[in-house]
């Protein structure tokens, strides 16, 4: 069977900037290098009133659409990913199909929809839920359109408060694909856990310093099972190695982890060793901690040698160019780390094609998978095309009261004026509420 995989993507940001290093430190008192240097964060996505996670994910959805010039008969499923769903019983992807019907002639009525729930790994899993629909041969022809939408807001205070963000990701999921195809090895790190979760309410309930563990073991996890399945991973195999991304100093971690575990035993620990040892074997101590605090001592003197800082700068910072603009887009955040990969190999004039991605995503209380991609001869049409870094330049830059109106806007528990600081335009918006309690939407 022909390989299968995303065609192309779109995106959309949410309207809105706050600058951390400026604005949201000043007001905390913080150190700006906090956010610079230590989270890797500069800036968030906000929401505007008129924007939500229905109005991001049809807009990057009717910009897709536009660009490979589908007609609503072309698309055999719309599959939403999102954390931020508003509604227990009718899913995301009626409202964003109800958005596009508006503007196109013809229906969505023969698309199967639905909505995608598992933290942040949500947006991946609904691409697997396409690759499987498609490989099963039961798409008749028709791509997959999955959206990851989200508003990632926290309660104001919460030290997740800096990590936030808001934008959408749409991706066309179909056979011979123009940007990546999928391999069918991936690798699963799952268990019951209680890092970061919504029980019935808006914002989250974070364990935010246990959140990183968690991420690191499961991600661990996920790896392990993916080397059972290819004869080797090697850290060099790929150009690019795109994480879930929910502050670029989290990515900085789980390289480091994911490095020392794929060179054990191979010539670099070997070429390494010369100047900081061999890796400490758990059966040469005594006891766990004295093992684990070997390992860190090891981790500090590998993270600054020449040849880690290289990788590094090569395979993982350029993934995480966006991040650092817009914040953690939950469901997107991994997927946007892919297009900045392939934004920054456009940019260096690289030719992809036939490279390989090692993606590793991630979704709190908790599952982290990975798989591999192949990027593909279009990839460069593809990625050209995409507007999102003036998207980025356009956002209102809202001081911190605005700010705070903007969040308590979003904040379901409050009644206040829906005052936005921008004027959309050729997108669709939030148009107030109908007699069921539904949300409404009109393009503008
Ligand atoms: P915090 O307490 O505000 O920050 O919370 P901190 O004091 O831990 O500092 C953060 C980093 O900045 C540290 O770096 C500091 O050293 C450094 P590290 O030691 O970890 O490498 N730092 C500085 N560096 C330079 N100059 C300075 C300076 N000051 C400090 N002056 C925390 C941080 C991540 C806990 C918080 O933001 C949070 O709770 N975030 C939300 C949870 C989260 O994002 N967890 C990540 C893993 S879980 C996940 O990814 C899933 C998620 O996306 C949800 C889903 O799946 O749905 C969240």
């Amino acid at each position: 069977m022909s390989s299968i995989g995303i065609d192309a993507v779109e995106i959309w940001s949410g309207n809105l900037e706050l600058d951390l290093t400026t604005t949201f430190a000043d007001e905390k008192g913080d150190d700006p290098e906090k956010y610079a240097k230590g989270l890797g964060l500069h800036a968030s996505s906000l929401p505007d009133a008129y924007e939500d996670i229905v109005t991001m994910g049809a807009n990057a959805a009717q910009r897709l659409m536009d660009r490979k010039e589908l007609a609503p008969e072309d698309v055999g499923r719309i599959d939403v990913a999102t954390e931020s769903s508003f509604d227990n019983s009718k899913p995301v992807s009626t409202y964003i199909a109800g958005c596009l019907e508006q503007v196109y002639d013809g229906d969505f009525h023969h698309a199967n929809k639905g909505e995608r729930k598992f933290a942040c790994i949500a947006g991946t899993q609904s691409l697997n839920d396409a690759y499987n629909w498609i490989r099963a041969g039961r798409n008749r022809g028709r791509a997959a359109l999955v959206v990851a939408t989200d508003t990632a807001l926290y309660a104001r205070g919460d030290a997740g408060e800096a990590t936030q963000g808001a934008g959408a990701i749409a991706m066309l999921v179909d056979e011979d694909p123009s940007l990546v195809a999928l391999s069918p090895e991936q690798g699963y790190g799952s268990a019951d856990e209680t890092d970061f979760l919504k029980p019935n309410q808006q914002f989250p309930s974070v364990d935010g310093k246990r959140s990183i563990q968690v991420y690191l073991d499961r991600m661990l996890e996920a790896g392990q099972q993916f080397e059972t399945q290819t004869s080797s991973v090697h850290p060099t195999d790929f150009a690019y190695i795109p994480f879930h991304t929910p502050f670029p100093g989290m990515v900085r971690k789980v390289a480091l982890l994911g490095f020392r575990h794929t060179v054990r035993g191979t010539p670099m620990e070997e070429h390494l060793a010369d100047d900081i040892g061999l890796q400490p074997r758990e059966t040469e101590f005594d006891d766990r901690d004295a093992y684990e605090a070997a390992i860190r001592d090891y981790m500090d003197d590998l993270r600054q040698t020449d040849e880690y800082e290289g990788w590094y700068a090569d395979r993982i910072e350029p993934t995480l160019a966006l991040s650092r603009k817009v914040g953690n887009w939950y469901t997107g955040s991994v997927h946007i780390a892919r297009v900045s990969a392939l934004l920054d190999a456009y940019s260096a004039g690289k030719d992809l094609a036939g490279d390989h991605l090692l993606v590793g995503s991630y979704g709190s209380g908790a599952q982290a998978e990975m798989h591999a991609e192949t990027v593909m001869d279009g990839w460069q049409n593809e990625i050209r095309q995409l507007t999102i870094d003036d998207q980025i330049a356009d956002r209102h830059d809202l001081s911190f009261e605005e700010y705070e109106a903007i969040h308590d806007v979003h904040n379901y528990d409050k009644d206040v004026p829906r005052t936005r600081f921008t004027t959309p335009s050729s997108e669709f918006v939030f148009d107030g509420w109908g007699p069921m309690g539904e949300r409404q939407y009109r393009f503008v």
